[in-house]
């Protein structure tokens, strides 16, 4: 009896952390970005872009994109719409470019929908903050 109320707990809690614990009432807002959960979204990011080597995928490096200017990392020929938005990648434009890359830069050649969930954009940054040196 007691093992399955052991077991009855560790599932609320393995529940809990699958919701990371987001299920809150104003959920519009999302709470300070989980680099841990953000390494995850980024598997839907690695087959396009390399985070640390600085090679060249079907998408630029990420090596060092938390502070550059958009299109200019060496070696990717990028669209002309990427150069022009001279916009400097972090949390916030970050942000903004994944929740709409189309409507954020018109014309720019990244083949990927919205991150719709604003609590997996602010993961996948705070992981790109740590990670993509
Ligand atoms: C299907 C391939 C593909 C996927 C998947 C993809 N990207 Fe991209 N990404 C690209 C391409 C191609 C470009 C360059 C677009 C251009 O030049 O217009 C780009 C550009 C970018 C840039 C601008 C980089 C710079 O140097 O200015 C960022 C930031 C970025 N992607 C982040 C992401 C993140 C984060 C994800 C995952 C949520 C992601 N991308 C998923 C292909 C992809």
């Amino acid at each position: 009896m007691k093992r399955i109320a052991l077991f009855g707990a560790l599932g609320l809690a393995v529940i809990g952390a699958l919701t990371g614990g987001a299920v809150t009432p104003a959920a519009a807002q999302a709470s300070a970005g989980d680099a841990v959960r953000g390494k995850s979204v980024y598997a839907r990011c690695a087959a396009c872009h390399d985070l640390n080597t600085g090679v060249t995928r079907l998408g630029p490096s990420l090596k060092g994109v938390i502070g550059r200017t958009s299109g200019t990392s060496p070696n990717f020929n990028y669209s002309q719409a990427l150069k022009d938005k001279a916009v400097v990648w972090n949390a916030d434009t970050l942000d903004q470019f994944l929740a709409g890359p189309a409507k954020y830069a018109p014309g720019n050649r990244m083949a990927f929908p919205p991150l719709a969930n604003p609590q997996d954009r602010a993961d996948l940054i705070a992981f790109l903050e740590q990670s993509a040196h």
